[in-house]
């Protein structure tokens, strides 16, 4: 009997080692195979039982539950999971092997497609790499959405005697899990899309820079890239084809500005996590003053799918300039949290209550906030606005890497506008003034809102400006967007208080 169970550290922190451990009590001789989650999180543990070639589900499971799901009698039975509404109506691209094979089993990745893009690409020209992954219209998944294309263009055109590819696993953003899922889940197709990345730009070394809050991603990562290099995909001769390209993983430690690309390659150079100016671009000067790729984790995941399948497979999904998949992870109130995989173009409302079912605590909806804790928080009155880049931007807000975290109608936007502030406060890395200072100064004005000052308003949107046109990074220069987007959507929030000082 094949059981299956996620060792992700979501089904983890909600018990699934438990459940291991009562499964082999009940069943000493069952094939218990350890994977990624299949992202339905209010399902963790989710246990997968195959019966007749069909994985069937059991959740959310407890220990207590293990003997009736073995004999077939539980309550939790879920049916066949591929057939769950939540499975069925994704485009599962990225995240197609993600819950399905164990993570470090490189029989199991090639037998679910993996390595095929590598093996196209092996055939191609450099060039030609570059150029399929412009026909893709892929964009940067981090958060700016930049073309990837033209990004491996500029590294790819650029002459030195060495280039590097990093990816920023350095996942900071609140609600966000996307990277975290694909590197427990799925690490060898992160490694292929980096190994793809270095054939299409020339370069022969690339670097992981995860974040030290994710030890099981450290861990998968780190066993993965040995699993790999042992079998050729990885090192001087990838898959006998004589050409080379190795990796290794490095660990952050914890800063969120780390995440901005040139602090990032600070503090990958051992350096203090301080951002640089731009220009020089990464892609000109970037690790070690030499030219970089610097892309986040689901772009480079993305990357092997495109070449196995075709650019032009992955451009026919989605909407306008926003081309291929989603990555959306939901979570905060919300019935149903979890990562939801589908083409661009579907509305923030049908994620929100019709994916989401809701809030959990069954209270109406207040506010979203997308694209992590620099991103705007939507009212309900936005909730026809198309997932897109260009589609939010104009509607006032950010994707960013896709996080979506819900709150219903007891939330004080005041309080979240300070929130904002404060964390920028606290997580600036000091270099411009308009962050360093302008966030403090936020924090105080704020609180003076909250007092009845009725000058401090105008002084708040002033600051803001100044921040959005002075900071050098998207800390300072975004944090205006969730603030500014409390003040313009939830204005009696901010009129309340001054009411009640009154
Ligand atoms: P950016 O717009 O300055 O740059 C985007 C990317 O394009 C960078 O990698 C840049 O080096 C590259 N680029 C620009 N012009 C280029 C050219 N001609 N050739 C080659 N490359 C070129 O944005 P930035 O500051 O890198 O990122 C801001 C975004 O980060 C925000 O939108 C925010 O959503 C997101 N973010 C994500 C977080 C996460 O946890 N994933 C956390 C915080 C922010
Ligand atoms: Fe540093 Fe903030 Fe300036 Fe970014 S905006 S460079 S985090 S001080």
């Amino acid at each position: 009997m094949k059981i299956y169970v996620p060792m992700d550290s979501a089904a983890k922190a909600l018990g699934a080692e438990d459940v291991v451990a009562a499964l082999r009590a009940e069943a000493p001789d069952a094939d218990i195979i350890r994977t990624g989650t299949r992202g339905m999180i209010w399902l963790e543990p989710l246990v997968e039982v195959e019966i007749d070639g069909v994985r069937h589900g059991f959740g959310p499971a407890e220990p207590s539950d293990a003997a009736a799901i073995l004999d077939g009698t539980s309550a939790k039975a879920l049916g066949p999971v591929e057939d769950l509404e939540w499975m069925k109506r994704q485009t599962r691209l990225t995240f197609a092997r993600v819950g399905v094979i164990d993570p470090l089993s490189l029989d199991d990745y090639e037998a679910h497609g993996g390595l095929k893009g590598l093996r196209v690409a092996l055939d191609l020209s450099a060039q030609q790499i570059v150029d399929e992954v412009k026909t893709s219209g892929l964009r940067g998944r981090g958060g700016a959405g930049f073309p990837t294309g033209i990004k491996w263009q500029t590294v790819h055109d650029a002459e030195a005697p060495q280039k590097y590819i990093v990816c920023n696993a350095d996942e900071g953003d609140s609600g966000t899990f996307a990277d975290r899922m694909v590197m427990e889940g799925d690490p060898f197709t992160l490694i292929e899309g980096m190994a793809i990345a270095g054939l299409g730009v020339g370069a022969t070394r690339g670097y992981v820079y995860l974040r030290s809050e994710y030890p099981d991603a450290i861990a998968v990562m780190t066993r993965a890239v040995e699993l790999a290099r042992a079998a050729g995909v990885l090192g001087s001769d990838i898959l006998g084809s004589g050409r080379a390209f190795d990796m290794e993983i490095r660990k952050g430690a914890g800063a969120y500005v780390c995440g901005e690309e040139t602090s990032l390659l600070n503090s990958l150079e051992g350096k203090r996590g301080v951002v640089r100016a731009k220009p020089p671009l990464p892609a000109l000067e970037g690790f070690l003053g030499r030219p970089t790729v610097v892309n986040n984790v689901i772009s480079l995941a993305t990357v092997p799918v495109i070449f196995e399948k075709g650019a032009q497979h992955y451009a026919d999904f989605g909407l306008g300039r926003s081309r291929g998949t989603v990555t959306l992870q939901i979570a905060g109130n919300v019935a149903r949290g979890g990562l939801f995989e589908t083409a661009f173009g579907i509305s923030l409302g049908e994620v929100v209550n019709d994916l989401g079912g809701g809030t959990v605590s069954g209270r109406p909806v207040k506010a979203v906030q997308v694209g992590g804790p620099l991103g705007a928080y939507m009212p309900v009155s936005k909730f026809d606005t198309p997932l897109g880049y260009e589609e939010f931007d104009q509607a006032g807000g950010l994707i960013g890497h896709a996080g979506l975290t819900v709150f219903d109608d007891r939330t004080d936007m005041l309080g979240m506008a300070r929130f904002a502030m404060e964390f920028c406060a606290v997580e600036s890395c000091g270099k411009c003034t308009p962050c360093r200072i302008g966030a403090v100064r936020g924090v105080e004005t704020l609180d003076r809102i909250a007092e009845g000052d009725a000058a401090a308003l105008p002084l708040l949107t002033d600051l803001c400006e100044t921040m959005t046109d002075g900071s050098l990074c998207a800390l300072g220069g975004f944090t205006p967007f969730p603030v500014m987007s409390a003040v313009t959507h939830f204005p009696d929030d901010f009129a309340r208080q001054k009411e009640a000082a009154e």
